[in-house]
């Protein structure tokens, strides 16, 4: 069943990992999508191989209002309205907070949390006006838990939800939900990156979670297509754990 026909979605850091598969999910179920990131050739091209036609794929600096305004104008101009936007873009800087670098910090809170605030405030004028909207925010196991040398992710992910509630409160009588989808640990290439260079070890890592595997990207997908659609119409302001149960388990050491 499609859930997301005639729908138009946009899609930030969508060139890749868990933004890509969002976006694939998306036009799997019938929407129109606009990826927006950084590299304009590699969106363009990720917006062709969506299932369907039509799709776009538009360079966007989330953290450039100029940018973003093009952006949402070029999206406008191309399908006529917005009504599904999916703020994934997002970065990770780790440091010890006693030496975190001031301009590291500022640049993880205007990719992370500034540029889902006026991603929002700026698609939210066509929304308002069409009385419907659905923003899905992605948030993280970070939201909730805190991890060694991950200040500023934390703190820009557990502000997100705060955002995200805020929103939904403000709009909700303009008929647009506004959720947060928080991933685990899911297998794309920020992660890989992580792996690849040491930091982290995936049998660990799976050593606690109750499903034993790592996240797919395309778990994301899923949870994004639910709060998007109508399965979900009577639900704002929440967040949803995709995270095979890591943040539930409680134990001290990994599972037996
Ligand atoms: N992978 C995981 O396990 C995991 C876990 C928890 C949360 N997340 C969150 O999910 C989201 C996607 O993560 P991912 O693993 O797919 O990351 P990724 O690094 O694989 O992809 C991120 C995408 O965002 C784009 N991007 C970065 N800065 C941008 C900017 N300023 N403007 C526009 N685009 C920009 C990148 O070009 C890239 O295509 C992020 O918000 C991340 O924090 C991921």
């Amino acid at each position: 069943m499609r859930l997301l026909d005639n729908e138009i979605a946009i899609v930030t850091g969508g060139g890749q990992g868990l933004g890509l598969s969002t976006a694939t999910y998306l036009a799997e179920h019938g929407a129109k999508v606009a990826i927006l990131d950084l590299d304009a050739t590699n969106a363009a091209k990720q917006a062709e191989n969506l299932s369907g036609l039509g799709h776009i794929g538009i360079r966007c600096d989330v953290t450039n209002g100029e940018e973003r305004i093009a952006a949402i104008k070029k999206v406008l101009d191309t399908f006529g309205t917005i009504d599904i936007l999916v703020n994934n873009a997002g970065v990770q800087y780790h440091s010890e907070a006693e030496n975190m670098p001031e301009e590291k910090w500022l640049n993880v809170v205007n990719v992370n949390l500034n540029s889902v605030m006026f991603m929002s405030r700026d698609v939210s004028h066509t929304m308002i006006k069409n009385k419907k909207g659905s923003i899905i925010n992605i948030g993280s196991i970070a939201s909730f838990q805190a991890m060694p040398g991950r200040t500023v992710y934390s703190a820009t992910k557990t502000a997100v939800l705060g955002l995200s509630r805020n929103l939904a409160v403000d709009w909700g009588q303009y008929n647009i939900r506004v959720n947060t989808v928080c991933p685990g640990y899911h297998d794309t290439p920020l992660l890989r990156a992580y792996i690849d260079s040491g930091k982290l070890d995936p049998e660990v890592i799976k050593g606690r979670i109750p499903m034993r595997r790592l996240g797919l990207a395309n778990d994301i997908g899923k949870a994004v297509v639910f709060f998007a659609s109508d399965l979900s119409e009577y639900v704002t302001g929440q967040a949803m754990m995709v995270d095979g149960g890591y943040t539930t388990y409680g134990a001290a050491g990994a599972i037996e």
